[in-house]
């Protein structure tokens, strides 16, 4: 997710672009860049946040530009693969928020017939494209038409080509806004960006392309010009960078869908497998090692559940601060690392050691180019694009994608089995939707909930974690004291704080562990603490033993973390919410955690 700008007007466009990009750094912010068309056209790109651009910049003159901050995907962050990018002569430069999966086959052919490539993006093949059908004699639009018919992927551009008084732009699977001005007009990801500027703007939809002048906006579809309703936005900046929701966690929360879609389409659609695991893993000989904190430990939980029931193979799963201090015996292990910013200290510490050892140490995380992805031996990009909140949501979600596609892909399960389970997988981004929608219940208990100072949370088996990450969540932006629990542990000791003021939430799944949960419900409630039940639909028997229900869609055991997971962050969302608590920037904590 990255966010683009592109003006064209009465006014001179740089500063206008970069107070836009400045608007659309919660879109990805790991490097920016802009180009201004006056006599030419003038590039100016770094990897640097934009308040560090704009220091920098030598003054662009033109009334006529486009913008780009960018969230990594293809290459990492560096000047030359910032945008806008360009194709041979510099006369067509490009901004881009999407990917393009076919570019490697695109970059081979355009190399092959003399074009020559500067950057390690996806993106560079669309100007070279429109530059090779520009040249053959098409008009502007019918080079870019062209060139998008040679395109699979997702993409929101903006095209600035020198010499022509006008933008042309394009969208397919990513957001792009027309903003309505007075004999100048605004192209963005997204409405904050032109705020500022104009509140009339027009949705672009996909397959839509658009050319841009200062006096007038055609949008065409098939070459046929189409027409595009104009609203008005009362929002303020503030509020539209959130998309509408109150707080940048409940967006995220809400984009877990298009998130599990978008790292699963990632994945899943190339024959071969994107990471030779075999290379790194003798699965028939060797044990795995999964190392993390915080959410991401709790990810690399599931995945040792996961990795031994589907695979077979012993799996330790450890927290990265607490790797250093044990002697480990490395040999013939093979080292899985969680981390959704990739900078976590204690993470790269762990990689450091694992590397002076010999381990291959495969990395899963959502920052290309960290530091994490420079330093481990091969690395795997969850597609949650930036997480602003300090609490993660939807960076979990993705890791349990990578983790579900990447234990699969080697798993001695039966073909039909594996068949009927990547199709229920296929199926996980409505089911999680399903949760979102019944919002409204999970609203009431955390009413109920937002009165308590000490909660636990138990589950078993693969959903032990999901009582770990419920209890995280509930802590760090509610500051209620909760803890996670294997509901069997409870009665070892924790038994000893229930009572009528500690409630107990209980996760449940339709599986082995289905009747030890129902006994442990009981003796809790002998205890008098209220009971909060997560369970699948259609669920009889937990009826009038739990105090509050919370149903959510009735999944394999195996995927049931993933429904269960956003039914808890709602949870904790509006409990905290209920008791006014700072939600995207809890106290005390920081979004990625660089010192030791
Ligand atoms: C989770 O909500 C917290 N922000 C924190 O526990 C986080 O998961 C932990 O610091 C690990 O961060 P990483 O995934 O970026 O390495």
């Amino acid at each position: 997710m990255c966010g683009i700008i592109g003006y064209i007007g009465k006014r001179q466009a740089q500063p206008i672009l970069v107070n836009a990009l400045k608007r659309l750094e919660y879109r990805g912010y790991d490097s920016c860049g802009l180009a201004v068309s006056g006599s030419d056209i003038r590039v100016y790109k770094d990897a640097v946040r934009i308040v560090e651009l704009e220091k920098a910049l030598p003054q662009l003159r033109g009334a006529i530009g486009i913008g780009h901050t960018r969230w990594a995907t293809h290459g990492a962050p560096s000047q030359v693969n910032a945008h806008p990018q360009c194709d041979c002569t510099g006369n067509i430069a490009v901004v881009h928020n999407g990917i393009i999966n076919n570019f490697q086959q695109l970059k081979q052919k355009l190399i092959s017939e003399g074009h020559t490539f500067v950057s390690e993006t996806d993106t560079e093949v669309i100007p070279h494209l429109i530059e090779k059908y520009y040249r053959d004699g098409s008009d502007l639009e019918e080079a870019v038409e062209a060139a998008l018919g040679d395109i699979e992927g997702s993409y929101a551009i903006i095209i600035l080509t020198a010499g022509e008084p006008k933008l042309v732009a394009a969208r397919k699977d990513s957001p792009l806004i027309i903003g309505i001005g007075d004999r100048e007009n605004f192209i963005a990801s997204d409405v904050p960006a032109v705020l500022e500027y104009t509140s009339r703007v027009i949705y672009l939809e996909d397959s839509d392309i658009v050319v841009v002048t200062p006096q007038s906006i055609t949008v065409k579809r098939d070459s046929i010009e189409v027409s595009r309703e104009e609203h008005r936005i009362s929002w303020g900046v503030e509020q539209a960078q959130k998309g509408g929701y109150e707080h940048f966690m409940l967006k995220e929360i809400h984009e877990q869908p298009k998130v599990i879609r978008d790292t699963l389409v990632e994945y899943t659609q190339t024959a071969e497998p994107v990471i030779d695991l075999e290379k790194m893993l003798d699965v028939s000989e060797e044990s795995m090692l999964i190392l993390a904190c915080g959410t991401s430990y709790h990810a690399a939980l599931i995945g040792k559940y996961l990795t031994e029931g589907l695979l077979s193979i012993p799996v330790r799963a450890e927290i990265a601060s607490e790797f250093s201090y044990y002697g480990q015996t490395l040999a013939r292990t093979m080292a899985i690392v969680i981390t959704q910013s990739g900078e976590t200290a204690d993470t790269l510490k762990a990689i450091k050691r694992l590397k002076e050892v010999g381990c291959p140490v495969l990395a899963i995380t959502n920052v290309v180019g960290s530091s994490a992805s420079r330093i481990a031996n091969q690395t795997i990009y969850t597609r949650a694009g930036p997480e602003i909140s300090v609490a993660a949501t939807k960076s979990f979600m993705a890791q349990l994608v990578v983790l579900y596609w990447l234990v699969m892909s080697y798993s001695k399960v039966d073909a039909r089995r594996l068949a009927s389970m990547l199709l229920e997988l296929r199926q996980m981004p409505s089911k999680v939707q399903q949760v979102l929608d019944n919002e409204n219940k999970i609203l009431e208990v955390a009413k109920y909930l937002s009165g308590y100072e000490n909660v636990f949370f138990i589950g078993r088996g693969i959903n032990f974690p999901v009582a770990l990450e419920g209890a995280l969540k509930l802590k760090e932006i509610s500051y209620i004291h909760a803890e996670g629990y294997s509901a069997g542990e409870l009665k070892h000791g924790p038994f000893a704080l229930l009572g009528n003021d500690t409630p107990v939430i209980a996760i449940m799944s339709q599986d082995n562990t289905y009747e030890a949960m129902l006994t442990n419900i009981k003796e809790i409630k002998a205890r008098g603490s209220p009971v909060i039940a997560i369970v699948g639909e259609g669920d009889e028997a937990i009826e009038g033993l739990a105090d509050w229900v919370i149903t959510v869609p009735r999944v394999s055991a195996i995927f049931s973390p993933m429904v269960n997971t956003a039914a808890l962050q709602l949870l904790a969302y509006y409990t905290a919410k209920e008791r006014g608590c700072s939600i995207d920037t809890p106290r005390n904590l920081a979004k990625s955690v660089t010192v030791e």
